[in-house]
């Protein structure tokens, strides 16, 4: 049978009410498309669209696995995630970055002399490949959120995370070391869905760079 409909899988989360309004400015959108909705699906059957919203993390294994034809998700999700699909376009929005902070009163004089201590991250395998691009040895403690406890309860001596505004790092008086990568919200797609249904897909990306180009230049 014939997959007519496009399905989109937005994050929970900071990204979600900046990616569905700007996929309601290029008319890609359904009624009832909220965060808080409990419907799991959201369709707009005139437009032959499809709405998934999952937690931020698991957006890149549904597109990889072409349960989602297309997402949005940031660049820091999509490297530690490792998956293989295809970004098509840097959003620029949800402006971060990844970086390795400790307690103020805990600073040490170089990186390399955090070598062989804890980090506790939601990052693991982006933090690893930094480190070892350092040639430091760490061990890694995987946390699903809230990782500015970790030095703070002595769980780790430092923590990579995600900063945005830098508010969490001042008001647990952390200090940021190093930063690992900065990142954007992107456009991914499927492979496959990304061939078979390439004039929609295509259309989109077309039609979200003449709304960024515009937003640019009004800036
Ligand atoms: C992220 C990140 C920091 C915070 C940084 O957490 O893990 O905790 O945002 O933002 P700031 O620099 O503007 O303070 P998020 O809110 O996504 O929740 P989490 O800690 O549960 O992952």
């Amino acid at each position: 049978m014939r997959n007519d409909y496009i399905t989109v899988a937005l994050p929970k989360g900071k990204l979600f009410s900046l990616s569905s309004e700007l996929f309601k400015k290029v008319g890609f959108t359904a009624e009832g498309l909220t965060e808080k909705s409990r419907k799991l699906v959201i369709t707009n059957e005139d437009l032959k669209l499809k709405f998934i919203i999952t937690k931020t993390a698991d957006v890149p294994t549904f597109v990889e696995y072409g349960a989602a034809d297309i997402g949005i998700i940031g660049k820091d999700v999509i490297e530690e995630s490792g998956k293989d699909i295809y970004e098509l376009l840097d959003l620029g929005f949800g402006k971060c970055h990844l970086m390795m902070a400790v307690p103020k009163d805990k600073k040490r004089d170089k990186l390399e002399d955090y070598s062989h201590t804890r980090v506790a991250t939601k990052f693991p395998r982006t933090a690893e490949k930094f480190f070892t691009s350092r040639g430091m040895q760490m061990e890694y403690i995987k946390l699903n959120g809230s990782i500015e406890l970790g030095p703070i309860i002595g769980l780790s001596e430092s923590i990579v995370d995600i900063v945005e505004t830098g508010t969490t790092l001042r008001e647990n008086n952390l200090e940021e070391i190093v930063s690992i990568m900065d990142a954007t919200a992107r456009l991914i797609a499927n492979r496959v869905s990304y061939k078979l249904k390439f004039n929609r897909i295509n259309k989109l990306v077309t039609d979200l760079k003449k709304i960024l180009d515009e937003e640019e230049k009004n800036d």
